[in-house]
């Protein structure tokens, strides 16, 4: 008997690290022989760009959000439309409004141009996402690589998993739980919004029709998104009021006077189970940004495809 459950034991041991393999291949020194120059290859394509455009770094961590959240992070997000192939950037949350793609093809080129054909783009967008998040002024880490690229899409994917801005705090809490995301990695992540910009469609019913709004904020942001449906829906105004492009814990500060752009940033502040850890992050900036980091790590630990599955595209928009 006892031999039994020992053989029972060892057997869904043995299947349970099997499963967990496609997981436990991404590691920091995946390329340390195959790639030793990747990092610094990306970095000064990254720093170039934020140096023309400080927002795109902002938009390029919001990219790597949007892929990971689909079939995991596999670079699906980079794939573009043709007549016979469905990509994600139509989709609802990404249409007219994720931007940097060519940001990330130019770090490929220069990876490329070091060790061809070995890094993926999702491992690019990965690293890309970190370095942003550092010239911008904030935390540091190791990323961990290894991941392959899809040869596939979700368009549906993408409509359904991105948390749309009008949701409520258990919507956003059961789409970042179908993540394997703690409510913790949620208003730690959400902290991306100190940096970057927001389309008035995007805030529009919440500065004309929600209570939890500041007044003064509300006219402020009024001034710049028309009441009307259709009238200045591109219209951009900062997540971060102060300071969006600066990483910092300013997002937070401005969530507990009332001054979150989107009805969803404010639900992480509105009298509900977020709120302590919203003014954890007004009072410890270090917690935030060791809290990011670890949501960082695991958004980017989600499905990633490893060993031989999918492959290490040549350009990042197209299937091989
Ligand atoms: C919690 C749920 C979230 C919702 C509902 C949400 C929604 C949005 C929306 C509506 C925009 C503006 C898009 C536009 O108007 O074109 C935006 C921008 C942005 N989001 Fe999120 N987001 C969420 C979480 C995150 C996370 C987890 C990250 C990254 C870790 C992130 C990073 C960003 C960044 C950096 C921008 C600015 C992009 C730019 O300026 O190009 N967001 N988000």
């Amino acid at each position: 008997m006892a031999a039994q459950s020992i053989a029972l034991w060892l057997l869904t041991t043995t299947m349970a690290l099997q499963a967990g393999t496609s997981w436990a291949q991404l590691s920091t020194g995946f390329y340390s022989s195959s790639c030793p120059g990747l990092y610094s290859a990306v970095k000064p394509v990254v720093q170039s760009a934020i140096d023309s455009e400080k927002r795109v770094g902002a938009s390029i961590v919001r990219l790597f959000f949007h892929d990971c959240f689909v079939q995991g992070c596999d670079a699906s997000l980079l794939l573009d439309d043709t007549a016979t192939f469905q990509g994600e950037k139509m989709a609802t949350p990404n249409n007219g409004s994720v931007r940097g793609f060519e940001v990330i093809d130019a770090a490929k080129s220069a990876v490329e141009n070091v060790c061809p054909g070995v890094v993926s783009c999702a491992d690019i967008l990965a690293i890309a996402a970190r370095d942003s998040v550092v010239i911008l002024g904030g935390p540091s880490w190791d990323v961990k690589v290894g991941r392959r690229d899809s040869t596939t899409a979700s368009f549906s994917g993408a409509n359904n998993n991105i948390p749309p801005p009008t949701s409520g705090l258990a919507n956003l809490t059961s789409l970042f739980a179908a993540q394997g995301l703690s409510q913790k990695d949620m208003v730690a992540l959400s902290g991306a919004h100190t940096i970057g910009q927001a389309r008035c469609t995007n805030f529009r019913d919440h500065i004309y029709n929600d209570t939890n709004v500041d007044g003064a904020f509300a006219r402020t942001r009024q001034s710049g998104c028309p009441s009307t449906s259709g009238t200045g829906d591109n219209n951009l105004a900062p997540l971060d009021l102060q300071t969006p492009t600066v990483f910092e814990n300013d997002y937070y500060k401005n969530l507990v006077s009332n001054m979150g752009l989107l009805h969803s940033d404010q639900e992480l502040f509105n009298g509900g189970a977020t709120d302590a850890l919203v003014q954890s992050y007004v009072s410890s900036q270090s917690a935030f940004f060791a809290d990011f980091v670890t949501g960082m790590i695991k958004m980017g630990d989600i499905t990633p495809l490893t060993g031989s599955a999918g492959e290490i595209r040549k350009n990042c928009r197209r299937i091989n």
